[in-house]
């Protein structure tokens, strides 16, 4: 049998970012993920980045391309019936937003991991977790053909909302919160330029758009769509005229189209699951709640999450301090509620629901409060670029 300190399951961002960070204070772990390195790093997902989540990752020593490549934002602009309003991020909430893919910080983190000899098992299959409730728990899985069991200290569940970690809390201990949204993201990333420097959020009576990047000269877009749409329904030329018609006509008319790269449909869903911690296993990042992309909120929360379980493991093993592990649950979902909440909000604001007179009278009344009021555009800003860590736990992780 093998043994490390704290096993880590999932090489997401979640994953292998705890696992630098642990590295960096001397804790060993070993990472099993059920994909292969090629399938993990080929991803498309998020493009935006609180100034935390940057913080962190340089922290970890895997900020530097980060640096080099990333494009900073100021402000987005969000647009309905015409009038388009520009959220001044940095004017109203002091804060900017960075853009860079997590197909990149995948990589990035990939490759940190590599030189400092970081012990990641890529298509380990049938991971089980055992004894979570004993100081000893064990990780048994199948790795290259072989039956592998590893007995640790602690167990990370950083493998996503469909991953095995979240499934070992028993159901009478979890409680879980849900709301499915009626519509899909289709998304499509191209090799042109942005059609314009910041995002565009639109709401249009055909469905929310989003304009998005991952470059100067790379573009990811957004459309809402029937969540029974397949992507073999929407060709390049449906996409661009889809789009252009519910952009504003200035933004429209400068859009530079192009062959698709990707194309993915992905279903929204806002979930919280309570608590994060069992014996000792601790979940973080998608393993333990989802928001719907609007907020761009997903993996800034997987980074929150490993910003305070990486102090609490490190408390624990430079003195066996034991009060951050125990506040993991608590100080992490007290973040991850009001990012759940700004993410359904501002989902509910700027998507088609249906054609209900009074909703869409209320996101005109609502958009057009943002818009006139430095208050309302304030609320947005603040929450957009990431709010501040609660004072208590700036204090217990410093
Ligand atoms: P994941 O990235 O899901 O990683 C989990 C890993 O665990 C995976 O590699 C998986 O293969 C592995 N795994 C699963 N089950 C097992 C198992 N049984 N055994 C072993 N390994 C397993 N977030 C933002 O902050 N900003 C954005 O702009 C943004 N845009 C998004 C756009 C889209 C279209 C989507 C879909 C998501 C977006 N997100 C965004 C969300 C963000 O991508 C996720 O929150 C983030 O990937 C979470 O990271 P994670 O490491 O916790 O989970
Ligand atoms: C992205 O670039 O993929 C992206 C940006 C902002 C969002 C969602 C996705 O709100």
């Amino acid at each position: 049998m093998l043994r490390t300190q704290v096993v880590i399951i999932g090489a997401g961002p979640s994953g292998l970012l705890l696992s630098q960070l642990l590295h960096l204070q001397g804790i060993d772990s070993v990472v099993l993920e059920q994909r292969s390195r090629d399938y993990v790093a080929a991803r498309i997902r998020a493009g935006l980045l609180e100034q935390h989540s940057v913080d962190l990752l340089v922290e970890a020593g895997a900020g530097e391309r980060l640096q080099r490549e990333c494009l900073v934002h100021d402000g987005f602009l969000m647009a309905w019936e015409g009038e388009v309003h520009r959220i001044d991020l940095h004017a109203l909430a002091g804060k900017r937003v960075t853009v860079y893919g997590q197909t990149e910080i995948q990589q990035d983190l990939a490759e940190v991991r590599a030189r400092s000899g970081g012990d990641i098992r890529y298509e380990a299959t049938d991971v089980r977790l055992h004894d979570i409730t004993t100081a000893r728990p064990r990780v048994s899985c199948t790795h290259r053909d072989q039956a592998v069991e590893i007995e640790c200290d602690f167990i990370a569940g950083c493998d996503g909302y469909h991953g095995v970690s979240r499934r070992s809390i028993p159901a009478e201990v979890l409680r879980t919160y849900e709301r499915v949204y009626p519509f899909g993201w289709l998304g499509v990333l191209a090799e042109v330029p942005p059609l314009n420097d910041e995002l565009v959020y639109a709401n249009h009576s055909r469905g929310f758009a989003l304009c998005s990047m991952r470059s100067r000269t790379r573009s990811r877009y957004y459309l809402q769509c029937p969540l029974e749409d397949t992507v073999e329904q929407w060709s390049d030329q449906r996409f661009w005229d889809e789009l252009r018609q519910r952009l504003p006509a200035a933004h429209a008319a400068r859009m530079t189209t192009g062959p698709s790269i990707e194309k993915s449909i992905a279903p929204l869903r806002s979930f919280v699951a309570e608590p994060m911690r069992y014996g000792q296993l601790f979940l973080a990042g998608d393993a333990a709640h989802i928001v719907p992309p609007t907020g761009a909120k997903g993996l800034n929360l997987a980074t929150a999450d490993v910003r305070v379980l990486h102090r609490g493991l490190t408390e624990f093993y430079r003195n066996r301090g034991r009060t951050l592990l125990d506040e993991y649950s608590q100080r992490a979902l007290s973040r991850v509620w009001k990012a759940t909440r700004f993410s359904w909000w501002f989902t509910t604001l700027m998507h088609k629901f249906g054609e209900d007179p009074f909703a869409l009278q209320m996101q005109r009344a609502e958009l057009t409060y943002i818009a006139s009021s430095r208050a309302g555009a304030q609320t947005v800003a603040e929450n957009y670029a990431g709010l501040d860590f609660d004072p208590d736990v700036v204090a217990a992780i410093r």
